[in-house]
């Protein structure tokens, strides 16, 4: 209904995964760049069946990427897709771990140069955030962020952790000292929580790891007393509607994102692998806003609540909004 309107609107995204934003045209000539045989028809390449198989298929997509042209070729183009979106400003994850062809090391400071190069030429104006995986080490994860500390570049702006949260409460104990030695060096730092795990994932994403926002967090929802903590605290939320509809809830009218707004809840609206879901951020806000009656004054103040969200200087938010 909205369209026309949401196409127009300034947009920011501050929950992607570089990972899910390779399209199938981009896989299938990676491949054939570097000598790599399909698994499966070009038809049939993206498909999953739940989270385990999901981050297999990352594993497998980031595989394809063999040297720093191809980051810096995969950055660029997610910055002018996303300014086709009308998407100002975006903070896009990657985690290291799925790209086994390239160190972090070289894989980064390339993310970075394409993203550079991309906002030189006028997209998107795109920062990275660096995330670890649910399962590493504390001497991983604590490795990483002092690599984040030595090389420090205007847009890398944070840390995060993704992947399976089933045993976040013994992850979280490995990794939160990685996660406080990220923010008191200035990083902003969030966590995928209340996705795989449920509203307890969320409360100690805050209390020991110290997230300043959530990934997902819907799971929130099970909790009146977090409920209310989110609101008074005004802790965002960056929700993924169509990614949760794929193993968490069977329908938009099902999920929570609806009441988690009308709770006052610093809520944002966002993608997670658009790609790989076949989606895109202007269909999600279509989505939402007619699911739950958003008018278009909800859908400014959705904006209004990413870009409050970011972890960008107050410079660069006073141009977005
Ligand atoms: N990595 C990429 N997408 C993810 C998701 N939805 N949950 C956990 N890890 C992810
Ligand atoms: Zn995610």
């Amino acid at each position: 209904m909205e369209q026309i309107f949401i196409k127009g609107l300034p947009k920011v995204e501050l929950h992607i995964h570089l990972e899910g934003t390779l399209d199938t045209n981009l896989i299938v000539e990676l491949a054939e760049k570097n000598g790599i045989r399909l698994p499966r028809p070009k038809e049939e390449l993206i498909t999953f069946s739940g989270l385990a198989d999901f981050l297999e298929l990352l594993n497998w997509i980031c595989s394809l990427v063999r040297d720093g042209s191809d980051a810096r070729r995969l950055a660029y183009r997610f910055a002018q897709y996303a300014s086709g979106q009308n998407i100002m400003y975006a903070e896009v994850m990657t985690n290291p771990t799925h790209w086994k062809a390239l160190p972090y090391s070289e894989l980064i400071p390339h993310i970075l140069e394409g993203f550079e190069q991309a906002y030189g030429d006028g997209y998107c104006d795109c920062r990275l955030l660096v995330s670890l995986l649910r399962s590493q080490t504390r001497r991983e994860a604590l490795e990483m962020v002092r690599w984040m500390k030595t090389n420090r570049h205007p847009r890398l702006l944070g840390l995060s952790v993704d992947g399976n949260e089933a045993e976040s409460e013994s992850s979280n104990r490995e990794l939160y000292e990685a996660f406080w030695e990220a923010k008191n060096a200035g990083f902003g730092v969030t966590v995928h929580a209340g996705e795989s795990s449920p509203a307890a994932g969320v409360t100690e994403a805050l209390d020991l790891l110290g997230a300043m926002r959530i990934d997902h967090g819907v799971r929130a929802v099970a909790d009146e007393r977090l409920l209310k903590r989110l609101s008074e605290e005004q802790i965002p939320l960056n929700v993924c509607l169509t990614s949760n509809l794929v193993e968490l809830y069977p329908g938009v009218d099902q999920h929570p994102l609806g009441k988690l707004y009308e709770l006052g809840i610093p809520v944002t609206v966002n993608t997670d692998d658009p790609e790989l879901l076949g989606i895109d951020l202007c269909g999600e806000l279509e989505l939402a806003s007619g699911a739950y009656g958003w008018d278009r004054a909800d859908l400014v103040r959705l904006e209004k609540n990413a870009v409050r969200a970011a972890f960008c200087d107050e410079e660069t938010k006073a141009l977005l909004f």
